[in-house]
Protein backbone atom coordinates (compact mmCIF):
# COMPACT_ATOMS: atom_id res chain seq x y z
CA UNK A 1 0.00 0.00 0.00
CA UNK A 2 0.89 3.37 0.02
CA UNK A 3 0.48 6.43 2.08
CA UNK A 4 -0.90 9.92 0.78
CA UNK A 5 -1.28 13.06 2.85
CA UNK A 6 -2.76 16.16 1.87
CA UNK A 7 -5.28 13.36 -0.24
CA UNK A 8 -8.49 15.67 0.85
CA UNK A 9 -7.38 18.56 -0.93
CA UNK A 10 -8.01 19.38 -4.21
CA UNK A 11 -4.78 17.29 -5.97
CA UNK A 12 -4.35 14.94 -3.35
CA UNK A 13 -7.79 13.61 -3.83
CA UNK A 14 -8.16 13.72 -7.38
CA UNK A 15 -5.17 11.38 -7.25
CA UNK A 16 -6.50 9.00 -4.38
CA UNK A 17 -9.52 8.69 -6.75
CA UNK A 18 -7.42 8.28 -9.79
CA UNK A 19 -5.18 5.86 -7.76
CA UNK A 20 -8.04 3.36 -6.36
CA UNK A 21 -9.29 3.84 -10.53
CA UNK A 22 -6.19 2.56 -11.82
CA UNK A 23 -5.35 -0.33 -9.62
CA UNK A 24 -6.33 -2.04 -6.24
CA UNK A 25 -3.15 -1.18 -4.34
CA UNK A 26 -4.45 0.80 -1.00
CA UNK A 27 -3.95 3.85 0.02
CA UNK A 28 -3.96 5.08 3.97
CA UNK A 29 -5.15 9.00 3.75
CA UNK A 30 -3.69 11.71 6.22
CA UNK A 31 -4.80 14.80 6.09
CA UNK A 32 -5.41 17.73 8.96
CA UNK A 33 -8.43 18.71 7.28
CA UNK A 34 -7.86 22.76 7.35
CA UNK A 35 -10.17 24.59 5.49
CA UNK A 36 -8.94 23.34 1.97
CA UNK A 37 -9.09 19.45 2.73
CA UNK A 38 -13.02 18.04 2.19
CA UNK A 39 -13.90 14.64 2.58
CA UNK A 40 -17.06 14.40 0.56
CA UNK A 41 -14.41 14.65 -2.71
CA UNK A 42 -13.47 11.05 -1.15
CA UNK A 43 -17.21 10.62 -0.63
CA UNK A 44 -17.26 7.53 -3.36
CA UNK A 45 -14.72 5.66 -1.90
CA UNK A 46 -16.51 5.80 1.82
CA UNK A 47 -17.36 1.88 1.80
CA UNK A 48 -14.20 1.01 -0.50
CA UNK A 49 -12.03 -1.31 1.99
CA UNK A 50 -8.81 0.42 0.13
CA UNK A 51 -8.93 3.80 1.43
CA UNK A 52 -8.29 4.35 4.70
CA UNK A 53 -8.52 7.86 5.87
CA UNK A 54 -6.92 9.69 9.18
CA UNK A 55 -7.61 12.90 10.12
CA UNK A 56 -3.76 14.18 11.25
CA UNK A 57 -1.11 16.59 10.99
CA UNK A 58 2.33 15.42 8.58
CA UNK A 59 3.80 17.17 11.38
CA UNK A 60 2.07 14.76 14.23
CA UNK A 61 5.32 12.83 14.60
CA UNK A 62 4.19 10.11 16.75
CA UNK A 63 1.01 9.73 14.76
CA UNK A 64 2.79 9.31 11.12
CA UNK A 65 5.09 6.94 13.28
CA UNK A 66 2.62 4.92 14.38
CA UNK A 67 0.86 4.68 10.66
CA UNK A 68 3.81 3.51 9.16
CA UNK A 69 4.44 1.22 11.47
CA UNK A 70 1.11 -0.33 11.13
CA UNK A 71 0.59 0.17 7.42
CA UNK A 72 3.81 -0.73 6.21
CA UNK A 73 3.54 1.37 2.87
CA UNK A 74 5.96 0.88 0.35
CA UNK A 75 5.86 4.67 -0.55
CA UNK A 76 4.55 7.94 0.21
CA UNK A 77 3.62 10.75 -1.22
CA UNK A 78 3.49 14.25 0.25
CA UNK A 79 0.61 16.45 -0.55
CA UNK A 80 0.03 17.81 2.51
CA UNK A 81 0.68 21.57 2.38
CA UNK A 82 -0.89 25.14 3.00
CA UNK A 83 -1.06 26.05 -0.76
CA UNK A 84 -2.58 29.63 -1.37
CA UNK A 85 -0.10 31.99 -2.15
CA UNK A 86 -2.63 35.05 -0.72
CA UNK A 87 -3.19 33.43 1.98
CA UNK A 88 0.41 33.21 2.52
CA UNK A 89 0.63 36.92 2.03
CA UNK A 90 -2.19 37.61 5.18
CA UNK A 91 -0.19 34.86 7.23
CA UNK A 92 2.68 33.25 6.42
CA UNK A 93 2.85 31.29 9.96
CA UNK A 94 0.88 28.37 8.62
CA UNK A 95 2.79 28.21 5.76
CA UNK A 96 5.85 27.83 7.71
CA UNK A 97 4.30 25.20 10.18
CA UNK A 98 2.91 22.67 7.37
CA UNK A 99 5.23 23.64 4.18
CA UNK A 100 8.77 23.65 5.89
CA UNK A 101 8.34 22.33 9.76
CA UNK A 102 5.89 19.51 8.94
CA UNK A 103 7.85 18.08 6.26
CA UNK A 104 10.68 18.05 8.18
CA UNK A 105 8.68 16.25 10.90
CA UNK A 106 7.41 13.50 8.13
CA UNK A 107 10.89 13.10 6.54
CA UNK A 108 12.63 12.28 10.12
CA UNK A 109 9.82 9.70 10.69
CA UNK A 110 9.91 8.22 6.78
CA UNK A 111 13.67 7.97 7.54
CA UNK A 112 13.36 5.85 10.52
CA UNK A 113 11.11 4.00 9.15
CA UNK A 114 12.85 3.16 6.07
CA UNK A 115 16.15 2.38 8.04
CA UNK A 116 14.23 -0.24 9.53
CA UNK A 117 12.81 -1.82 6.41
CA UNK A 118 14.57 -5.12 5.16
CA UNK A 119 16.50 -4.51 2.77
CA UNK A 120 14.62 -5.45 -0.66
CA UNK A 121 11.51 -3.22 0.89
CA UNK A 122 14.41 -0.50 2.12
CA UNK A 123 15.43 -0.73 -1.97
CA UNK A 124 11.92 -0.68 -3.49
CA UNK A 125 10.58 2.25 -1.00
CA UNK A 126 9.90 5.85 -2.51
CA UNK A 127 8.98 9.11 -0.71
CA UNK A 128 7.25 11.50 -3.31
CA UNK A 129 7.53 14.94 -2.62
CA UNK A 130 4.99 17.46 -4.54
CA UNK A 131 6.30 20.31 -5.29
CA UNK A 132 5.89 23.70 -7.68
CA UNK A 133 7.32 26.05 -9.97
CA UNK A 134 6.37 28.88 -8.16
CA UNK A 135 10.30 28.00 -6.26
CA UNK A 136 11.85 29.28 -9.53
CA UNK A 137 10.58 32.80 -8.97
CA UNK A 138 9.42 35.01 -12.16
CA UNK A 139 10.25 34.43 -15.75
CA UNK A 140 10.50 37.65 -18.17
CA UNK A 141 8.70 37.46 -21.28
CA UNK A 142 11.33 35.72 -23.79
CA UNK A 143 12.76 33.85 -20.54
CA UNK A 144 13.08 30.22 -21.31
CA UNK A 145 10.59 27.97 -19.20
CA UNK A 146 12.12 26.92 -16.28
CA UNK A 147 13.89 23.69 -16.20
CA UNK A 148 15.14 21.38 -13.29
CA UNK A 149 18.54 22.91 -13.05
CA UNK A 150 16.96 26.77 -12.46
CA UNK A 151 18.14 28.91 -9.59
CA UNK A 152 15.48 28.54 -7.21
CA UNK A 153 14.18 32.08 -6.65
CA UNK A 154 11.27 32.33 -4.49
CA UNK A 155 9.65 35.46 -4.57
CA UNK A 156 6.05 34.66 -1.84
CA UNK A 157 6.03 33.46 1.68
CA UNK A 158 3.76 30.52 0.05
CA UNK A 159 6.83 29.65 -2.78
CA UNK A 160 9.67 30.57 -0.42
CA UNK A 161 8.25 27.52 2.57
CA UNK A 162 7.53 24.94 -0.83
CA UNK A 163 11.62 25.47 -1.65
CA UNK A 164 12.96 25.00 2.04
CA UNK A 165 11.11 21.73 1.79
CA UNK A 166 12.01 20.89 -1.17
CA UNK A 167 15.84 21.29 -0.02
CA UNK A 168 15.10 19.48 2.77
CA UNK A 169 14.01 16.50 0.73
CA UNK A 170 16.84 16.46 -1.25
CA UNK A 171 18.85 16.82 1.99
CA UNK A 172 17.37 13.37 3.12
CA UNK A 173 18.70 11.77 0.27
CA UNK A 174 22.14 13.15 -0.23
CA UNK A 175 22.68 13.08 3.60
CA UNK A 176 20.64 9.78 4.74
CA UNK A 177 20.16 7.95 1.62
CA UNK A 178 16.35 8.27 1.40
CA UNK A 179 14.91 7.46 -1.80
CA UNK A 180 13.46 10.79 -2.65
CA UNK A 181 11.76 11.79 -5.52
CA UNK A 182 9.88 15.78 -6.09
CA UNK A 183 8.11 17.11 -8.39
CA UNK A 184 7.97 20.50 -9.54
CA UNK A 185 4.48 21.77 -11.15
CA UNK A 186 2.83 24.16 -12.75
CA UNK A 187 -0.59 25.49 -12.30
CA UNK A 188 -3.24 22.68 -11.90
CA UNK A 189 -6.85 22.98 -12.41
CA UNK A 190 -10.17 20.22 -12.32
CA UNK A 191 -12.41 19.32 -10.57
CA UNK A 192 -12.85 19.54 -6.39
CA UNK A 193 -10.36 22.93 -6.96
CA UNK A 194 -11.20 25.30 -4.46
CA UNK A 195 -12.74 28.18 -5.06
CA UNK A 196 -10.37 30.50 -3.40
CA UNK A 197 -8.22 29.76 -6.65
CA UNK A 198 -8.70 32.18 -9.77
CA UNK A 199 -10.24 29.16 -12.09
CA UNK A 200 -12.96 27.71 -9.77
CA UNK A 201 -13.50 31.37 -8.52
CA UNK A 202 -14.35 32.75 -11.66
CA UNK A 203 -16.72 30.14 -12.39
CA UNK A 204 -18.52 30.41 -8.75
CA UNK A 205 -18.78 33.95 -9.15
CA UNK A 206 -19.39 34.34 -12.57
CA UNK A 207 -22.96 32.25 -11.94
CA UNK A 208 -23.20 34.02 -8.77
CA UNK A 209 -23.73 37.24 -10.58
CA UNK A 210 -20.54 38.42 -8.82
CA UNK A 211 -17.31 40.84 -10.01
CA UNK A 212 -15.01 38.42 -11.46
CA UNK A 213 -11.40 39.95 -10.06
CA UNK A 214 -8.52 40.31 -12.26
CA UNK A 215 -5.15 41.01 -10.39
CA UNK A 216 -3.54 44.85 -11.82
CA UNK A 217 -3.49 44.59 -15.54
CA UNK A 218 -4.39 40.34 -15.42
CA UNK A 219 -1.54 40.19 -18.55
CA UNK A 220 0.12 37.65 -15.91
CA UNK A 221 1.37 34.22 -17.14
CA UNK A 222 0.42 31.07 -15.90
CA UNK A 223 1.21 27.44 -17.37
CA UNK A 224 -2.02 25.61 -16.65
CA UNK A 225 -1.98 21.17 -16.07
CA UNK A 226 -5.28 19.26 -16.07
CA UNK A 227 -5.31 17.86 -12.80
CA UNK A 228 -5.85 14.43 -13.78
CA UNK A 229 -2.71 14.77 -15.92
CA UNK A 230 -0.81 16.15 -12.70
CA UNK A 231 -1.93 12.97 -11.10
CA UNK A 232 -0.73 10.41 -14.27
CA UNK A 233 2.77 12.02 -13.93
CA UNK A 234 3.01 11.44 -9.95
CA UNK A 235 2.16 7.46 -10.69
CA UNK A 236 4.64 7.70 -13.67
CA UNK A 237 7.44 9.53 -11.27
CA UNK A 238 6.56 6.98 -8.54
CA UNK A 239 7.03 4.16 -10.83
CA UNK A 240 9.90 4.76 -12.88
CA UNK A 241 11.50 7.80 -11.70
CA UNK A 242 15.55 8.49 -11.04
CA UNK A 243 16.24 8.25 -7.25
CA UNK A 244 17.09 11.91 -5.81
CA UNK A 245 15.95 13.85 -9.02
CA UNK A 246 13.40 16.28 -9.58
CA UNK A 247 10.90 16.46 -12.65
CA UNK A 248 8.65 19.07 -13.62
CA UNK A 249 5.32 18.95 -14.59
CA UNK A 250 3.48 21.11 -17.24
CA UNK A 251 0.85 20.87 -19.35
CA UNK A 252 2.50 23.42 -22.22
CA UNK A 253 -0.08 25.59 -21.91
CA UNK A 254 1.35 29.21 -21.10
CA UNK A 255 -2.28 32.04 -20.94
CA UNK A 256 -2.69 35.19 -19.45
CA UNK A 257 -4.72 35.74 -16.89
CA UNK A 258 -7.38 37.87 -18.52
CA UNK A 259 -7.51 35.49 -21.34
CA UNK A 260 -8.25 32.04 -19.08
CA UNK A 261 -10.73 34.52 -17.42
CA UNK A 262 -12.29 35.50 -20.86
CA UNK A 263 -12.27 32.01 -21.70
CA UNK A 264 -14.29 30.76 -19.08
CA UNK A 265 -16.58 33.32 -19.43
CA UNK A 266 -17.52 32.54 -23.26
CA UNK A 267 -17.81 28.56 -22.41
CA UNK A 268 -20.35 29.27 -19.71
CA UNK A 269 -22.19 31.93 -22.27
CA UNK A 270 -22.53 28.52 -24.39
CA UNK A 271 -23.19 26.17 -21.25
CA UNK A 272 -25.26 28.07 -19.08
CA UNK A 273 -25.99 31.62 -20.69
CA UNK A 274 -27.02 34.69 -18.39
CA UNK A 275 -30.63 35.62 -18.04
CA UNK A 276 -30.21 39.03 -19.24
CA UNK A 277 -28.41 37.90 -22.99
CA UNK A 278 -25.22 39.64 -22.05
CA UNK A 279 -21.87 37.66 -21.39
CA UNK A 280 -20.21 36.85 -18.05
CA UNK A 281 -17.40 39.19 -19.32
CA UNK A 282 -19.58 42.29 -18.40
CA UNK A 283 -18.80 41.08 -14.66
CA UNK A 284 -14.53 41.45 -15.31
CA UNK A 285 -13.42 43.84 -12.41
CA UNK A 286 -9.88 44.80 -12.32
CA UNK A 287 -8.53 44.78 -8.67
CA UNK A 288 -5.56 46.05 -6.87
CA UNK A 289 -2.65 43.59 -7.61
CA UNK A 290 -1.19 41.13 -5.70
CA UNK A 291 2.33 42.54 -3.96
CA UNK A 292 5.12 40.32 -5.40
CA UNK A 293 2.60 39.75 -7.81
CA UNK A 294 4.80 36.70 -10.08
CA UNK A 295 4.79 37.90 -13.52
CA UNK A 296 5.07 34.70 -15.98
CA UNK A 297 5.77 31.30 -14.75
CA UNK A 298 6.38 28.25 -17.61
CA UNK A 299 7.15 24.93 -17.24
CA UNK A 300 9.80 22.68 -19.75
CA UNK A 301 8.39 19.34 -18.87
CA UNK A 302 11.18 17.86 -21.36
CA UNK A 303 12.78 15.93 -19.39
CA UNK A 304 9.93 13.79 -17.67
CA UNK A 305 8.76 13.44 -21.83
CA UNK A 306 12.32 12.47 -22.43
CA UNK A 307 12.68 9.63 -19.46
CA UNK A 308 9.98 8.35 -18.36
CA UNK A 309 7.52 8.79 -21.94
CA UNK A 310 4.87 11.30 -20.02
CA UNK A 311 2.87 13.70 -21.86
CA UNK A 312 -0.43 15.62 -20.46
CA UNK A 313 -3.39 14.07 -22.33
CA UNK A 314 -5.66 17.58 -22.31
CA UNK A 315 -4.34 20.57 -24.45
CA UNK A 316 -5.78 23.98 -22.13
CA UNK A 317 -9.02 23.70 -24.48
CA UNK A 318 -10.43 19.96 -23.63
CA UNK A 319 -9.53 20.67 -19.94
CA UNK A 320 -11.14 23.93 -19.24
CA UNK A 321 -14.03 22.69 -20.93
CA UNK A 322 -14.27 19.59 -18.93
CA UNK A 323 -13.79 21.67 -15.60
CA UNK A 324 -16.53 24.08 -16.02
CA UNK A 325 -19.08 20.88 -17.17
CA UNK A 326 -18.10 19.68 -13.37
CA UNK A 327 -18.65 22.85 -11.70
CA UNK A 328 -21.84 23.28 -13.23
CA UNK A 329 -22.72 19.62 -12.63
CA UNK A 330 -21.86 19.97 -8.99
CA UNK A 331 -23.35 22.96 -7.60
CA UNK A 332 -23.85 21.28 -4.10
CA UNK A 333 -20.36 20.39 -3.51
CA UNK A 334 -19.32 24.64 -4.17
CA UNK A 335 -22.43 25.54 -2.32
CA UNK A 336 -20.76 23.16 0.54
CA UNK A 337 -17.29 24.54 0.37
CA UNK A 338 -17.98 27.85 0.02
CA UNK A 339 -19.68 28.33 3.72
CA UNK A 340 -18.38 30.11 6.63
CA UNK A 341 -15.01 29.99 7.16
CA UNK A 342 -14.93 30.71 3.01
CA UNK A 343 -17.02 34.23 3.13
CA UNK A 344 -14.54 35.30 5.54
CA UNK A 345 -11.87 34.73 3.87
CA UNK A 346 -13.11 36.73 0.77
CA UNK A 347 -13.92 39.35 3.17
CA UNK A 348 -10.19 39.74 4.03
CA UNK A 349 -9.28 39.08 0.12
CA UNK A 350 -11.30 41.23 -1.73
CA UNK A 351 -13.08 43.57 1.40
CA UNK A 352 -16.59 44.93 -0.09
CA UNK A 353 -16.26 44.02 -4.02
CA UNK A 354 -17.25 40.76 -3.67
P1 LIG B 1 -4.96 22.14 -1.23
O1 LIG B 1 -4.74 23.36 -0.41
O2 LIG B 1 -6.19 22.01 -2.05
O3 LIG B 1 -4.90 20.83 -0.29
C1 LIG B 1 -3.95 20.67 0.70
C2 LIG B 1 -4.40 19.52 1.59
O4 LIG B 1 -3.42 19.32 2.61
C3 LIG B 1 -5.71 19.79 2.30
O5 LIG B 1 -6.55 18.65 2.22
C4 LIG B 1 -5.30 20.05 3.73
O6 LIG B 1 -6.31 19.68 4.69
C5 LIG B 1 -4.06 19.21 3.86
N1 LIG B 1 -3.14 19.68 4.88
C6 LIG B 1 -2.74 20.97 5.11
N2 LIG B 1 -1.88 21.00 6.15
C7 LIG B 1 -1.72 19.73 6.58
C8 LIG B 1 -0.95 19.12 7.59
N3 LIG B 1 -0.17 19.86 8.42
N4 LIG B 1 -1.00 17.78 7.74
C9 LIG B 1 -1.81 17.02 6.94
N5 LIG B 1 -2.57 17.55 5.97
C10 LIG B 1 -2.53 18.89 5.78
O7 LIG B 1 -3.65 22.01 -2.13
P2 LIG B 1 -3.47 21.38 -3.59
O8 LIG B 1 -3.75 22.43 -4.59
O9 LIG B 1 -4.18 20.09 -3.65
O10 LIG B 1 -1.91 21.15 -3.58
C11 LIG B 1 -1.34 19.89 -3.19
C12 LIG B 1 0.17 19.98 -3.28
O11 LIG B 1 0.54 20.32 -4.61
C13 LIG B 1 0.77 21.08 -2.38
O12 LIG B 1 1.96 20.59 -1.85
C14 LIG B 1 1.03 22.23 -3.35
O13 LIG B 1 2.12 23.01 -2.90
C15 LIG B 1 1.37 21.47 -4.62
N6 LIG B 1 1.08 22.19 -5.88
C16 LIG B 1 -0.17 22.69 -6.12
C17 LIG B 1 -0.42 23.31 -7.34
C18 LIG B 1 -1.79 23.84 -7.70
O14 LIG B 1 -1.95 24.43 -8.77
N7 LIG B 1 -2.81 23.63 -6.87
C19 LIG B 1 0.61 23.46 -8.28
C20 LIG B 1 1.87 22.94 -7.99
C21 LIG B 1 2.10 22.30 -6.78
P1 LIG C 1 -3.94 31.43 -8.19
O1 LIG C 1 -5.04 30.56 -8.69
O2 LIG C 1 -4.07 32.03 -6.82
O3 LIG C 1 -2.58 30.62 -8.34
P2 LIG C 1 -1.02 31.13 -8.17
O4 LIG C 1 -0.99 32.43 -7.51
O5 LIG C 1 -0.45 30.04 -7.32
O6 LIG C 1 -0.47 31.15 -9.56
O7 LIG C 1 -3.77 32.63 -9.22
C1 LIG C 1 -3.51 32.39 -10.58
C2 LIG C 1 -3.26 33.74 -11.23
O8 LIG C 1 -4.49 34.48 -11.22
C3 LIG C 1 -2.26 34.59 -10.47
O9 LIG C 1 -1.49 35.33 -11.41
C4 LIG C 1 -3.12 35.52 -9.63
C5 LIG C 1 -4.35 35.72 -10.50
N1 LIG C 1 -5.63 35.93 -9.78
C6 LIG C 1 -6.47 36.99 -10.17
O10 LIG C 1 -6.16 37.77 -11.10
N2 LIG C 1 -7.65 37.14 -9.51
C7 LIG C 1 -8.04 36.32 -8.48
O11 LIG C 1 -9.12 36.52 -7.88
C8 LIG C 1 -7.17 35.22 -8.11
C9 LIG C 1 -7.55 34.28 -7.01
C10 LIG C 1 -5.97 35.07 -8.81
Amino acid sequence: MILVTGGAGFIGSNFVLDWLAENDEPVVNLDKLTYAGNRENLASLAADPRHVFIQGDIGDADLVARLLAEHRPRAVVNFAAESHVDRSIHGPEDFIQTNIVGTFRLLEAVRAYWNGLPEAEKTAFRCLHVSTDEVYGSLGKDDPAFRETNRYEPNSPYSASKAASDHLVRAYHHTYGLPVLTTNCSNNYGPYHFPEKLIPLVIHNALQGKPLPIYGDGQQIRDWLYVKDHCSAIRRVLEAGRVGETYNVGGWNEKANLDVVQTLCAILDELKPRADGQSYAAQITYVKDRPGHDRRYAIDAGKLERELGWKPAETFETGIRKTVQWYLDHPGWVENVTSGAYRQWLETQYGGKQ
